[in-house]
Parts: structure tokens; sequence; C-alpha cells
């Protein structure tokens, strides 16, 4: 007979995975039971300083106790109608989302991947029933090193051959540019061009930004070509940059917006597409639609997220202490850091290879009681929630120090 899960180790949990679990992840061995803002406990009552933040969807920390609060009110009242019906929450969420981000109209998905299919479905619409593309001919163009979710269309043009190998055949209609590159962009984009789809910041790529220009240089072009300009900020978005949107930092607001993660409050799943109203328009009843998008609990909690961030407070200490992440990483090259990128609480650091590998390195911090993950090759990501403290960031960056200076 199986053991109680409170009566199970560490290790017995991760052995009871094993042959149950399908093994698309390889997770740290670390199990965790509970958590409360920056702080996660495994099952033996160890605490670590969770410098992952769910991959930005734990912005306000595990259990902010305003999400909670509104989650748990919710529970009591309703959870679920469908869009079948209406709810008496999805007006006030829609509206103060499409406040927030200084755009029209919403349309309420789940996860990220589903905001980014929805994108894609809308821009096409949109080619067809404002541009006057031929049927069937749009074009989306995309960034190279790009990471857009997990869906058969969006490893269709992905440039990660892991992501890819095994699952076509791939949906057509993308063209693949180098990040960063408006010439490269200029030369693809033509009159088929429904959208550009891309990241302000490529997360998963290692946090790499561009450079500055670039993000106001693909809303001119695509502004002077007609075609629409699609901003991903599932991860980058919802104050992790120290601005509400990561395109903020170049004055740009882009036709449509892709949000989810931080949206759900680390409590449930919320994405959104939010677009101008020209462009969200063309989408009529029955050409697109979720059973769960836009449900009164998901709606609840997107309205305190959004309630949260129209204080300003989150994204204050994103830029702050974004300056102490960026001070402490810089004093760490040339010791065990060959590079790093950083915007607001958010960092790619580059460990040199001969200290290990990230993994080595995210394995060696979990033990320290530091929670992070690696990206490609030696490169660690560093993303706490943004109600970090500057005390735990000095504390995490001086164990990173020290295990770094313990080599290989
Ligand atoms: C930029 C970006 N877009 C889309 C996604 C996909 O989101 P989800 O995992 O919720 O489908 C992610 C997830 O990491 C992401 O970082």
């Amino acid at each position: 007979m199986t053991a109680p899960a409170h009566a199970r180790t560490s290790g017995d949990l991760i052995r009871a995975e094993e042959p149950v679990l399908a093994h698309n992840y390889h997770p740290l061995p670390v199990v965790v039971a509970r958590a409360e803002g920056t702080w996660v406990e495994d099952v033996e009552g160890r605490r670590y300083l969770d410098m992952l933040a769910g991959y930005s969807a734990l912005n306000f920390g595990h259990r902010h106790p305003v999400l909670i609060e509104a989650a748990h009110r919710q529970l009591d009242r309703l959870t679920l109608t469908s869009r079948a019906f209406h709810n008496d929450r999805l007006a006030e969420f829609a509206e103060r989302l499409a406040a927030l981000t200084g755009l029209d109209m919403v349309l309420p998905m789940n996860t990220g991947a589903e905001a980014v299919e929805s994108g894609i479905k809308v821009a096409r619409k949109w080619a067809y029933d404002v541009k006057g593309v031929p049927a069937d001919q749009a074009t989306i163009v995309v960034a190279a090193e790009n990471f857009h979710g997990r869906t058969t269309t969006i490893v269709s043009f992905s440039t990660d051959e892991s992501a890819r190998a095994g699952f076509g055949p791939f949906t057509p209609g993308f063209r693949i540019v180098p990040y960063n590159d408006l010439a490269a962009l200029e030369a693809a984009v033509d009159e088929t061009t429904a959208a550009v789809l891309i990241e302000p910041i490529q997360g998963e790529a290692g946090v790499l930004i561009p450079d500055e220009g670039y993000l106001a240089g693909v809303r001119e072009l695509t502004r002077r070509k007609g075609c629409l300009f699609i901003a991903d900020e599932i991860q980058s978005g919802l104050g992790r940059t120290g601005r509400t949107l990561a395109v903020e930092h170049e004055d740009v607001v882009p036709d449509v917006l892709l949000l989810g993660k931080a949206l759900g409050g680390g409590i449930v799943p919320v994405s959104a597409v939010v677009a101008r109203r020209e462009v969200l328009g063309v989408l009529h009843p029955g050409e697109h639609g979720s059973t769960f998008g836009g449900n009164p609990l998901a709606a609840a909690v997107g309205t305190a997220v959004v309630e949260l961030l129209e204080t300003g407070e989150f994204q204050r200490r994103a830029a702050e202490l974004g300056l102490v992440l960026r001070g402490g990483l810089a004093e760490l090259v040339g010791k065990g850091v060959t590079g790093f990128r950083a915007r607001g609480l958010w960092a790619g650091v580059d460990v040199d290879p001969a200290i290990g590998t990230g993994r080595e390195i995210s394995e060696r911090l979990m033990r320290e009681g530091i929670l992070v993950k690696d990206t490609h090759g030696s490169t660690i990501r560093l993303a706490p929630p943004l109600t970090i403290t500057a005390g735990e960031l000095r504390s995490a960056l001086g164990v990173l120090e020290k295990v770094l200076g313990e080599g290989n």
C-alpha cells in the first residue's frame, strides 16, 4: 500500500513519480510542500528562497494575501459558468486589464500557449478581413530562438530542435528572422504579412535584451508596412522588468499584447489577448473560444492582480531592486560569471562552463537553499518574486558567489 503523502520523504515522492508521470521535465530534486511569499518549504521542512517564481507566474510571491483573499471570496460564490452565460466578474476584469495596458479589448484564455495561438488566429483573421490578404496566404514573422509555448503550431516556428523533433508535420505560414535585426525583419515582411510576433525580451533564450531602439523600430516598421505588432509579454510582462510591460521601456504600444503567467497570481491559469478594437473586433460568435477562458474565479483573481499592478508598487520594487541585482551580478563577472543580462528583477547569468553546467550550478544552489533554473548550457535564470527584499536578494547573490567560488 502507498504511504500517505505526508509520511513520505522527498526521495520516496521522487521515486513514486518515475513510473507514473510523463518524463517531459527534469525537475531539480526538491519536493515542495508549502510556500509563502518568497520562500518555499520541502516535505522535510527545509526552506528555500524561490529565485525562479514559477517562470514569472509568481511575480507577487507565493499566496499573496490579497490574491488568496480574492480567490477564497470567489470560491464561496461562483467558480465556473462557461461563456454560454455571462458572469458578474468578467466585465470588470476586461475593463481594468484594458485600461492597465492602454488597449481596448480583451480575449480571456487560460494558458500562455493558448494566448499565443489565439493571437495567431486573430492576426490571420485580421489579415483576411481587414488587410485583404488572399485566403490562406497570411504569413507571420517571428524571431529565431523564440519561446512562445508548446502546441504543434507554436513549435512549428521554434528554432529549438528539442522542442520540434518528432512532432511534425508542422503548421506553415511562418517566417523566421534573427532577433534584434531590423534589416532582416524589413526584408521578411511583405504584403502577405499579418503580423510580427516577438518577445520584447527573450526569456527562455537566456533573458536576451534587444538593442535600444529595436522595439520602437519594430513598431515603426509594422505600422509603415501595414501589419500587426504582437508582443508576447507572457514572461516579460506584469511588473517583472520594472514597468508594467517590457515594451514600455521604449514607449511602444503594440497592436496585440499576449499576457499569461502572473495574470493568474500563481493561483489559477489566466491568460489574455489584449488588443485594439479594430483587431480583436474581427472575432464573431463561434469563431473562437474556451470552456474555461474568462471563468469567474480566473476573472476575480485576474482583477486582483490588475489591482495590485495599478498601485505601481511592484513595478517600482522591480526597478529599484533590479539595481541591486545588476550591481551584485556585475561584481561576480570574472569570478565565475562570464556575462549577464538584466532588466528589473530578471537576469540571465552566464556561468563559466569550467565551473559547471547551468544544471550543476542550479543543483549546488539548491543544496544551499536557493532555487533557480538553468536555461541553455551554462546560463541560469534569476527571476525572484517582486516581493523579495533587498536583504534576501543580497543573501541570494552571496550564496551564488560562494557556489561559484567553490569551482568545479
Ligand atoms: C514568452 C512566453 N510565451 C508563451 C509561453 C507559454 O506559456 P504556457 O507555459 O503558460 O503555455 C511562455 C512560457 O514560458 C513564455 O515564456
